[in-house]
C-alpha cells in the first residue's frame, strides 16, 4: 500500500482465542475442530486440524466420516486464527495501524442456556481486552454477547460489563438474535442498550442460506456458493426485516456496521424502497408512523466496511451510505492466500484495497477516509 497521511484501520479482523479453539475442539457437531487421519500422510510434515464451521460443510464433513479417502472438509485451522503475533505480523505486512478484532462466527450463538449465563462470555471478552492492552494504540475490539442465556437481563449486564474494557468499541453479533432475528420485538432492549451506551453493532453473516438452494452438485462448487452468496443474502435480509418492523425507528440511536458492505442491501435498497411503496397495507402503515426510507436509515444510521474485493460492488455501498460511512476490512484470517506465503502479503486484502483505489482515487480524502479515516473517527480509535 502506498504512504498515507491517516491510519489504516481494519474493522473486520477475527480471532479465536485458545479456550474458544479448545471449546470447538471438544464438539461432535458444528461448529468443531478436528483432525482427520487422511490428513497424516507419509513423512509430510503434521497437518493444521480442520475448522467446521457452516452447515454448507455438514455434507462433505458427514462423507469424510465414513469414507477415508474423501476430500477433507472446512480450512485448516492455521496459527493466524488464535495467534496474537500472527495478527501482528500480518498488520505489519499490510501496513494496517490499527485492527478493530472480533471474534469469528459463530461467537457464542452454540452455547447452552446455562454457558450463556456462565462465566466464559465474560472470559472471552476480557481475553480479547488483554490482547488489546498488550499492543497499546493497535487493537480495539468488537466484544461478544451470551445471546442465547435465559434472559435479557444477562445480555444487558454483558453489555454493561463490555463497555467497561477500555478497548471494546461494539459488539459483533449475527443475524439469529435471540432466536428469532434481528426483527424481533424482545431484541428491542438490547438494541437500546447498545445504543446508550454508544456501542455499534457489527452484523456478521454465519447462516447463509438452506443448503437446498445450492442444489445437487453443491459438493462441486467448494465455499463459493456458501461465502461469496449465502452470507451476503443473510445479511441483507437480516436487515430489510430490521428495516420493516420498524428498529432503526424504534431506536434511533442504534447503530450498525454491516459486514461485506451491506451484503447486497446498496444493490437491492431501490427494490426495498418500491416494494414498499407498492404494498397498500405497508405504505399507509410507513406514511403513519413517518418511517424513513431504506435510504434514509442507510445514511443515518449504517456504516459499511469495504470487504467486498471489487469496485463495482463499493462504488454501490459508497452510492448508498456515503463515503464518510465505509471501512476498510480484511476478513483475515479467512482467505489466506494459496499460492504464495502466508507470512507474506494477502491477496484477498490487495483486492480490498485496490477497490478503495479504484472507486474513490489513490490517495483521495474520500480513500484515506474508507482506509482507515472514518473508523478511527466513529469508532474513536484512540489510546486513552
Ligand atoms: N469469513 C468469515 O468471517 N467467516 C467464515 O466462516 C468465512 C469467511
Ligand atoms: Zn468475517
Amino acid at each position: 500500500m502506498a504512504s498515507r497521511k491517516s491510519k489504516v484501520v481494519d474493522v473486520h479482523t477475527h480471532m479465536y482465542p485458545p479456550e474458544y479453539i479448545s471449546i470447538l475442539t471438544s464438539r461432535s457437531t458444528i461448529p468443531l475442530v478436528r483432525t482427520f487421519p487422511s490428513q497424516q500422510q507419509d513423512d509430510s510434515k503434521p497437518q493444521d486440524p480442520r475448522l467446521i464451521l457452516l452447515e454448507a460443510e455438514i455434507p462433505s464433513l458427514q462423507l469424510a466420516l465414513s469414507d477415508p479417502s474423501a476430500p477433507i472438509p472446512g480450512r485448516p485451522l492455521t496459527s493466524h486464527y488464535a495467534s496474537l503475533s500472527q495478527k501482528i505480523h500480518f498488520m505489519d505486512t499490510h501496513q494496517i495501524d490499527i485492527s478493530v478484532i472480533s471474534l469469528a462466527n459463530p461467537w457464542l450463538d452454540f452455547l447452552t442456556p446455562e454457558e450463556a449465563s456462565g462465566p466464559l462470555p465474560a472470559k472471552i471478552n476480557q481475553d480479547f481486552e488483554r490482547m488489546c492492552t498488550l499492543h497499546p494504540g493497535r487493537l480495539f475490539f468488537f466484544a461478544t454477547l451470551p445471546l442465547t442465556a435465559p434472559s435479557a437481563d444477562v445480555i444487558l449486564k454483558s453489555i454493561e460489563s463490555s463497555k467497561e474494557l477500555k478497548h471494546c468499541r461494539g459488539v459483533i453479533m449475527g443475524t439469529s438474535g435471540l432466536g428469532r432475528g434481528l426483527d424481533d420485538p424482545n431484541l428491542l432492549p438490547v438494541f437500546e442498550a447498545l445504543a446508550q451506551h454508544n456501542l455499534p453493532v457489527f452484523l456478521h453473516p454465519h447462516y447463509g442460506l438452506p443448503n437446498s438452494v445450492y442444489g445437487p452438485q453443491q459438493e462441486n462448487y467448494g465455499h463459493v456458493l456458501p461465502l461469496a452468496l449465502g452470507f451476503p443474502m443473510e445479511t441483507t435480509i437480516a436487515v430489510a426485516r430490521m428495516y420493516l418492523a420498524g428498529v432503526f425507528d424504534a431506536v434511533p440511536g442504534l447503530r450498525m456496521i454491516l459486514a461485506h458492505s451491506g451484503g447486497t442491501l446498496p444493490f437491492l435498497a431501490g427494490r426495498i424502497e418500491s416494494c414498499v411503496l407498492h404494498d397498500g397495507v405497508l405504505l399507509k402503515k410507513f406514511k403513519e408512523e413517518k418511517r424513513r426510507t431504506v435510504w434514509e436509515v442507510l445514511r443515518e444510521q449504517v456504516y459499511l466496511d469495504a470487504v467486498v474485493y471489487n469496485e463495482v460492488g463499493l462504488k454501490a455501498a459508497i452510492g448508498a451510505s456515503g463515503e464518510d460511512r465505509l471501512m476498510f476490512g480484511t476478513d483475515h484470517p479467512f482467505f489466506p492466500p494459496l499460492e504464495t506465503d502466508e507470512q507474506g502479503e494477502w491477496e484477498s486484502v490487495g483486492l480490498n484495497a485496490q477497490a478503495v483505489r479504484k472507486a474513490l482515487g489513490e490517495g483521495s480524502e474520500g480513500a484515506e477516509g474508507v482506509m482507515g479515516g472514518n473508523a478511527v473517527r466513529v469508532l474513536k480509535l484512540v489510546e486513552e
